[in-house]
């Protein structure tokens, strides 16, 4: 499966969930996690997403290992989303900051 890495915290642009032909990804209140026992490995979110969140499970960057098991955990916490909104107002100023994990709200 693919999964949303650290960079989409505060992010949440949300161009992802449009293309997802399966509805796998799930909403928190600043972060989005995808399903990976729905995802189909279909690839076409990867591209969507504005801040390049979006890894394959086997090919996360190094430091991101952690969002595998966050991912599959959070999923079954939080609803799906299919529909896009609009990001934060502050989305840009947060692409790329390091250390975004301490920021998760759950
Ligand atoms: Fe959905 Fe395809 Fe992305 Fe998996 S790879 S989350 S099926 S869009
Ligand atoms: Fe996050 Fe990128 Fe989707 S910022 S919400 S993974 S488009």
């Amino acid at each position: 499966p693919f999964v949303v890495t650290e960079n989409c915290i505060k992010c949440k642009h949300t161009d992802c969930v449009e293309v997802c032909p399966v509805d796998c990804f799930h909403e928190g209140p600043n972060f989005l996690v995808i399903d990976p026992d729905e995802c189909i490995d279909c690839t076409l979110c990867e591209p969507e997403c504005p801040v390049n969140a979006i890894f394959p499970e086997d090919d996360v960057p190094a430091g991101q290992e952690k969002f595998v098991a966050l991912n599959a955990e959070l999923a079954k916490e939080w609803p799906v989303l299919t529909v896009r909104k609009d990001p934060p107002a502050d989305a840009a100023e947060w692409d790329g900051k390091p250390d975004k994990l301490n920021l998760l709200e759950r």
